[in-house]
């Protein structure tokens, strides 16, 4: 089948099987790899990416359902070399260390924002809940993401 994606602005025609995953036409065929692979089960968040503005686990969504739609994944974050708001707190709270989990909190943090641009702590929590981390114990994570400045456009 052939499925049609804007990812990051920019429309890419793809031929994939009908079962092929969505995280699997980012890695594999558009080479985006900042998305990652960590359980295949819909268990640990490290594949979330946003599409159509929602966060979504994207081992758990064939490509087949993304065709004509939008989705932001990790690169397209940065501005030019200069890192999103959300990007910047989670480099100034120290809230990775392995960054296996980074880019999945990046993009569910992102859309977070969007809708609830300040939120309370238990907000966070809550909206993470789907998100693992074997690094950091998430206060860090939490902390950038109630740092994060919201004033201006959260890409
Ligand atoms: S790889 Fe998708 S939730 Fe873990
Ligand atoms: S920073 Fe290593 S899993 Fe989160």
């Amino acid at each position: 089948m052939r499925v049609t994606v804007a990812v990051n602005g920019i429309t890419h025609q793809v031929d994939c099987h009908p079962s092929t995953l969505l995280v699997h036409l980012l890695r594999e065929e558009l080479e985006l790899t900042g998305t990652h692979v960590g359980c295949d089960t819909s268990s640990c968040g490290a594949c979330t990416v946003i599409l159509d503005g929602m966060a979504v686990k994207s081992c758990t969504v064939l490509a087949g359902q993304a065709d004509g739609r939008e989705i932001e994944t990790v690169e397209g974050l940065a501005d030019d070399h200069r890192l999103s708001p959300l990007q910047q707190a989670f480099a100034d709270n120290f809230a990775l260390q392995c960054g296996f989990c980074t880019s999945g909190f990046l993009m569910a943090g992102t859309a977070f924002l969007r809708e609830n641009p300040e939120p309370s702590e238990a907000e966070v929590r809550k909206a993470l809940e789907g998100n693992l981390c074997r690094c950091t114990g998430y206060q860090h994570i939490v902390d950038a993401i109630l740092s994060t400045d919201t004033s201006g456009d959260q890409r």
